[in-house]
């Protein structure tokens, strides 16, 4: 039998298992040196010329430095993965805040305090590598708990749901989203016919086309987006009781998103917009936070809730369950190397330790096989698990043997189980208390080919959804319906997809249907097609707060705070607001139309950190404009500078205008006459004024953006 023994040593506690962590991986990790040599340890002598016969050529094929030099770097690639092949990661902890013994025996949710270390991937769902980052999409974020009882990976989602019920629709979904296969576009966009077409055909991800309609699809920042595990799993206890489980990760600084306008111009100017912002973070010591948090169901419950816990387009709203928060992940190392660990992380949902199990979610268990498969044609063979980013921090024993790239070196005559011959005494392995054991139920039915009944409903989370949204929300995601819909060149798939959308809401479906140059949507016409199924469920609650954005106000940390200056410029005010910023841990830069420095009215030197022409607003969350008569004149001569600040009002970004700045105002086409713009703050150099104005600056930033901002459409950006 396996010893007791054993099983001890594999949960040593010695250390602190996060730095234990660093050192293992720091064994693999390779320096710069001042020498080269080859992959064989032979030292090269000369990296600029091949060796030829004779200085003119020809060259020799003795150069075994060239050859393996040259070979190498043509096997430098290997497959992106099939979906999420853009990503970004981070190492980081998880700490316990709330013991779960009475849920789980999973040993790193035993003990408050307890650090576990974790590499986390972000990911978008269907660009390929070199797409831009704030696209339209639903974001993964993969967390491996490196724990004493082996590796943990919940493979999770910045939607709490998806888009089909079925693993077998998964490769129909994906086809249909990823560029078209005749001539490969659109890259990294829903925004296209056969998208459209696949998804009409399939009311099932009516839920989950809200969720990508809404901001929720255009993260601010890796930083402020909440993520879920989206199926239910199970928590099993010592005894072998079992809950089912939903799993959220709710981001510390709030959930924030882009403008869609601004998301595009982004794209352009900064794909790596959110890698950037993940990394600068954490170089910075502003390390990203998320809760974890749990809706434990007991079982028998479960059928009680008037939700599918096994459905994955359906989610579990905190109103019927609330949700416990359980513990805190915490992002405060950046990789050393992108390929080595972001690339070749192997995240698969199938990673479970004792205590976690698997629900009967039909998309659930399609996953576990698909990601084996994935990774053995992506990393090359079945040792992946052997890579420094995939190890475990507790040791592996089993007579799994060879295979390319192998690099663990197994001992002894015996690579089978039983045998007498390993150490001398009988070896067996065939049951007992130790280790994974799969939750035991009684499986009487018959084999099927089709679905529960319960999963027919496609409609009521949609709108439970669409009633849980702000009006600016609402308009956000009718504006994207009427955009993605307006690229669609069928007007047949446009039609059937408004037709489908009145049984989500007749208003919404009609308000999208206007631009559209077809019918008026008809229901009925819907509910006539394939993959329409009766009966229709009814949610247990009407609209569900928690899923709308429109949400208290966060502190202002890490907001990037843009101050436009040019010569001339007044600095008494600014001192203050920015000191003020700087204290509530926002990051604020001088923005000019140079580098170097601009010379203030009083003759300082004010450092400038980014030029106009290389920072656009679009980078920033909100804009102080200081004042000074000279600087103002200078700005409003300067059409980059307006821009900035036009693009600024239009993405609804909190703005503080000084003294004679306030005229930009005007040049952006609000009258004099007008109500200030909602989080504008115009400001005076009164120094009595100042602190209140730092206030009031700070208390707008902190609301992220002002939706509700009149007059934007006639902002000229
Ligand atoms: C049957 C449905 C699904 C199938 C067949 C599937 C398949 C795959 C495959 C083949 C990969 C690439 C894996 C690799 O090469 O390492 C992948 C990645 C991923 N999938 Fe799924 N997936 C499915 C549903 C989902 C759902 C519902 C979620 C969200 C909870 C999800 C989240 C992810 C994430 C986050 C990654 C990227 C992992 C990483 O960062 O490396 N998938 N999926």
């Amino acid at each position: 039998m396996a010893s007791s023994r054993a099983e001890g040593s594999r949960k040593s506690k010695a250390g602190d298992p996060v730095a234990n962590r660093q050192k293992q991986l720091e064994a693999f990790t390779q320096g710069p040196e001042n020498l080269l040599t080859t992959s064989q340890g032979v030292v090269v002598p000369d990296n600029h010329n091949s060796l030829k016969a004779g200085p003119r050529g020809p060259g020799l094929l003795q150069d075994f430095i060239l050859r393996e030099k040259l070979a190498h770097f043509a096997h430098e690639r290997i497959p992106e993965r099939v979906i999420h092949a853009r990503g970004a990661a981070a190492h980081g902890y998880f700490e316990l805040t709330r013991p779960l013994v009475e849920y789980t025996r999973a040993d790193f949710l035993q003990e408050v305090g307890g650090r576990t270390p974790v590499f986390v991937r972000f990911s978008n769902f269907i660009g390929g590598q070199g797409s831009a980052d704030t696209v339209r999409d639903v974001r993964g974020f993969s967390v491996k708990f490196y724990t004493r009882e082996g590796n943990y990976d919940l493979v999770g989602s910045s939607m709490p749901v998806f888009f089909v019920q079925d693993a077998m629709k998964l490769p129909d979904l994906v086809h249909a989203m990823k560029p078209e296969p005749h001539h490969g576009m659109p890259q990294a966009s829903s925004a296209h016919d056969t998208f459209w077409d696949f998804i009409s055909l399939m009311p099932e991800s009516s839920h989950m086309l809200m969720w990508l309609m809404s901001d929720r699809a255009l993260p601010r920042s890796l930083r402020m987006m909440e993520a879920f595990g989206v199926h239910t799993f199970r928590l099993v206890n010592a005894r072998g009781a079992s809950h089912f489980v939903k799993f959220h990760w709710r981001p510390k600084l709030g959930r924030h998103p882009l403008a869609w306008d601004e998301a595009q111009k982004i794209a352009g100017r900064d794909p790596d917009f959110h890698r950037r912002d993940l990394w600068e973070a954490i170089e910075r010591g502003d390390f990203p936070e998320w809760e974890l948090g749990l809706q434990i169901v007991d079982e028998d419950r479960a059928a009680k809730l008037g939700v599918d816990l096994l459905d994955a387009t359906k989610l579990l709203p905190e109103e019927i369950v609330p949700i416990l928060t359980v513990g805190r992940l915490v992002l405060n190392r950046n990789p050393d190397n992108f390929f080595a660990e972001t690339e070749q992380v192997a995240f698969h949902p199938g990673n479970v330790v004792p205590g976690i199990d698997f629900s009967d979610d039909p998309l659930l268990h399609g996953r576990l096989a698909a990601y084996t498969d994935a990774q053995l044609a992506r990393l090359g063979g079945p040792n992946h698990a052997e890579l420094p980013i995939n190890r475990g921090v507790c040791p592996v024993h089993n007579f799994q043997r060879d295979g390319r790239h192998r690099t663990g070196i197994s001992r002894g005559r015996v690579a089978y189980e039983p045998n007498t011959l390993g150490n001398g005494s009988e070896f067996r392995v065939d049951g007992g208390e130790q280790g994974f054991r799969s939750v035991e139920a009684e499986l009487e039915s018959p084999r099927v080919r089709r679905r529960s009944p319960s999963f027919d409903d496609h409609f009521s989370q949609a709108t439970l959804f669409w009633n849980s949204q702000s009006t600016w929300e609402k308009e956000h995601i009718t504006a994207a319906f009427q955009y993605e819909l307006s690229r669609v060149e069928t007007p047949a798939i446009r039609q059937r997809v408004v037709d489908n959308l009145a049984h989500v809401d007749a208003k919404l479906a009609r308000k999208v249907a206007e631009p559209l140059g077809i019918a008026p949507p008809d229901p009925k016409a819907a509910a006539g097609q394939a993959g329409f199924r009766e009966p229709q469920g009814k949610s247990p609650i009407e609209s569900a707060p928690s899923l709308s954005m429109e949400a208290a106000a966060n502190g202002i940390q890490t907001r990037r705070v843009a101050v436009l200056m040019a010569s001339g410029v007044e600095l008494g005010a600014y001192k203050v607001i920015q000191q003020a910023l700087q204290d509530a841990g926002a990051v604020t830069r001088v923005v000019a139309a140079h580098l170097g420095v601009v010379a203030s009215s009083s003759g300082q030197q004010v450092p400038v950190d980014h030029t106009l022409l290389t920072m656009p607003s679009l980078m920033f969350d909100a804009v102080l404009v200081p004042g000074g008569a000279a600087c103002a004149e200078a700005l409003l001569k300067d059409g980059e500078a307006m821009h900035f600040v036009f693009e600024a009002l239009k993405h609804c970004k909190p703005l503080c205008l000084i003294g004679e700045s306030g005229e930009i105002l005007r040049r952006a086409g609000v009258p004099e006459d007008a109500p200030v713009p909602a989080g504008v703050i115009i400001g005076t150099n009164e120094p009595t004024a100042r602190l209140q104005m730092a206030q009031d600056f700070i208390a707008a930033i902190a609301r992220h953006r002002h939706w509700g901002r009149a007059m934007v459409e006639q902002v000229p950006a």
